[in-house]
């Protein structure tokens, strides 16, 4: 091979980089030259038959061919990359006037139950109170008998309840317990005074079931259910945090409240809680909105601690009574028809988090 083909070669070479117009052409010219299979490599391989002092000065040239030929793919590289870019730049545009897509925040929306319990949530966190939890499933001694009602007690007809046919494997409150669905969330009283120690404040938000259906009924629904104990507790405490809770739920600087003698097993006195409907713009109404009461006793008793040491007050709320009158929502079933032309209209964005400072529903 002559010097002459070398500078053949090179000439060929640069003329065919000079000539690429994309990255893409120039890779393969790169291929051509250095690959493997490529003229330099190739003329590389036939240092091996050469007489051993032609191959020192051929062996030279090639070399000298190989960095020549590198240099100037590299040049050539960065100066199409730039043209790229600057082709890129100049052709794809993003308009940056153009209003903010909010993707699937926009569409999604937080069921008004789910609202309010965020609602009342934060009007507790507030007053100091944590967030406990109970399973759907109950045994019927959480549900009923430690609550103080036994299975004799009229209330088990009231309750309407959901039977679970044999007993579900052991869990924390034994085996063989017949389970029921609850039929309200007050068996979490029973869960948070058997597992935590007083001073106990909590609010206990959840689905409860009631074989009942109508206008009004639905088999599912949900209740938050309220638990103070303490060694000082008494019905002043419980009078007070049921009228700060409507006042900030309703979002009015006064509430009229009704205290009506009532009766649960569970608590001794019992009160039925009303409010004038003035706090939802319609005055001269009563409306019911939760039941409440000292703790029993025997239902503090029935969970170890000790009734001369310990009271409380209780309270259960219908949460989704409680969203209706609100939000003027006027047919229960709706709620939970899962129909989307219906959530659109009553449900909530997701940036829309109740707050204290900000308002809660505005
Ligand atoms: N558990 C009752 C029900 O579902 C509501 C209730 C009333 C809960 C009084 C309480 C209470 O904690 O003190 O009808």
């Amino acid at each position: 091979m002559e010097a002459e083909a070398l500078t053949t070669i090179e000439t060929e070479l640069a003329g065919e980089i000079a000539g690429c117009d994309t990255l893409a052409s120039l890779d393969d010219v790169r291929v051509r030259a250095l690959g493997k299979k490529g003229r330099i490599s190739g003329l590389m391989q036939q240092l091996g038959s050469m007489a051993p002092d032609e191959r020192k000065a051929f062996g030279q040239a090639v070399n000298a061919l190989k960095t020549q030929i590198s240099g100037k793919l590299d040049t050539r590289r960065g100066e199409l990359t730039a043209k790229e870019l600057a082709n890129r730049l100049a052709t794809e545009r993003a308009d940056i006037t153009l209003p903010v897509r909010l993707g699937p925040l926009s569409e999604g929306r937080i069921h008004p139950v789910s609202q309010v319990f965020d609602e009342i949530s934060e009007i507790f966190a507030d007053m100091g109170f944590a967030i406990a939890e109970g399973p759907d499933i109950e045994t019927d001694d959480y549900n009923f008998e430690r609550l103080n009602i036994p299975s004799d007690h009229p209330a088990r007809q009231e309750h309407d309840t959901f039977y679970l046919s044999g007993s579900l494997p052991s869990d924390d409150v034994g085996d063989g317990m017949r389970k029921v669905l609850r039929t309200h969330t007050s068996p979490v009283q029973i869960r948070t005074m058997l597992n935590q120690k007083p001073p106990i404040r909590v609010i206990a938000p959840g689905r409860v079931y009631r074989s009942d259906s109508d206008q009004t009924h639905t088999p599912m629904f949900h209740q938050i259910e309220g638990l103070v104990i303490d060694e000082v507790t008494h019905l002043g405490h419980l009078k007070w945090c049921l009228e700060e809770f409507c006042k900030a739920f309703f979002e009015v600087d006064e509430v009229k409240m009704r205290f009506r003698a009532s009766h649960f097993p569970f608590t001794e006195p019992s009160m039925e809680v009303d409010v004038d409907a003035a706090a939802i713009g319609k005055p001269g109404q009563w409306l019911e909105i939760l039941g409440s009461g000292m703790v029993h006793p025997k239902v503090i008793a029935n969970c170890g601690l000790d009734p001369e040491k310990y009271q409380g007050f209780a309270f259960g709320v219908g949460l989704d009574r409680l969203t209706m009158l609100k939000y003027g929502i006027p047919d229960l079933r709706d709620m939970f028809s899962a129909d989307l032309r219906w959530m659109k209209h009553y449900g909530f964005l997701p940036m829309d988090m109740p707050t204290l400072a900000r308002g809660m529903s505005s």
